[in-house]
């Protein structure tokens, strides 16, 4: 008893399960039924959108039918009640139900579409620079038409930081921006769940630091050097033994 009270539950929360669906505009919605569906002479299925409209339906021989605003440009299939939207706009977006209609309405499957534009350019710009023989600090922006963020950058000899990550989410375009340092690179990413556009800047390029080289040849002077001196104490010492022996 327990058992199908826990089945049943689970049953309810599966059916109240919404998906997103992100879709790039121009692209074709393909939407899924996951349940098993048996229609008989008293029970239809549809394909709705958002609360008033159908898109199609089918009945129990399995021929699909398409309302007016749908064909041409929609298909359900009858042997797995897959919903096909091509050519998606904007005025598409929605929630998209799969229902089941005998003596009442059963939803068992459920899509908010969300229509997306490819985002537009992120462009990066070096604002600021200050730069001495070894240290150097970089501000950036990182800007798409809509929006911008700026974040600083220093270097020292050995490498360079990120003073802090920045990013920003602008849920009024569903679309976020970040600035990130890889390896020796400034990345400006602009992105929307169907697309990206990115630009970057190598570091290198705006900071010459020339310690790092004077650092090296310092550590190879201190060698060369050491190398030396015990080279001339190991030729002294045979020497002076060689002598040593020659006296006695
Ligand atoms: C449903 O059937 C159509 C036509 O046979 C097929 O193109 C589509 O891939 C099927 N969808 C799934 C999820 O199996
Ligand atoms: C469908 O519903 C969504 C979400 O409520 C709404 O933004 C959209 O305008 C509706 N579309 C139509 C054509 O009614
Ligand atoms: C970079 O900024 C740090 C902290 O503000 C400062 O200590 C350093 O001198 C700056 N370096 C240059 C080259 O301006
Ligand atoms: C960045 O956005 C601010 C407003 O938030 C604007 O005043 C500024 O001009 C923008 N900068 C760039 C480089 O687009
Ligand atoms: C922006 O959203 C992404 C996922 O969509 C998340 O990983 C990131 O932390 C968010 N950034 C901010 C500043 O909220
Ligand atoms: C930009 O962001 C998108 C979405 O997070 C990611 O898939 C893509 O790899 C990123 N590109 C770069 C160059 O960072």
């Amino acid at each position: 008893m327990f058992f199908l009270v826990v089945l049943a539950l689970l049953f309810c929360t599966e059916a109240q399960d919404l998906q997103n669906v992100f879709l790039l505009h121009g692209s074709d919605l393909h939407l899924d039924v996951k349940k098993s569906v048996v229609l008989d002479k008293k029970t239809d299925f549809f394909w709705k959108f958002n609360t008033t409209n159908y898109v199609g339906k089918l009945s129990y021989n399995n021929e699909a039918v398409l309302f007016d605003s749908y064909e041409g440009r929609a298909e359900v299939f009858g042997r797995n009640f897959s919903l096909v939207l091509k050519n998606i706009q904007h005025s598409d977006s929605g929630y998209y139900t799969a229902v089941v209609v005998g003596g009442q309405e059963q939803s068992i499957a459920e899509y908010k579409v969300i229509v997306q534009d490819p985002v537009s350019r992120a462009e990066l710009t070096v604002d600021h620079l200050s730069s001495t023989s070894d240290s150097c600090n970089l501000t950036v922006t990182c800007s798409t038409v809509e929006f911008n963020i700026s974040s600083t950058f220093r270097c020292d000899a050995q490498n360079c930081l990120q003073v802090e990550e920045k990013s920003l989410n602008v849920s009024k375009y569903f679309s976020s921006l970040i600035v990130y340092l890889q390896q020796d690179t400034i990345f400006c990413n602009h992105s929307n769940k169907v697309s990206w556009k990115a630009n970057k800047k190598v570091i290198k390029l705006y900071c010459e630091i020339k310690s790092d080289g004077i650092s090296v040849c310092v550590v190879k002077t201190v060698v060369f050097s050491v190398s030396l001196i015990i080279m001339v104490i190991a030729v002294i010492s045979v020497h002076l033994m060689e002598k040593k022996k020659k006296q006695k």
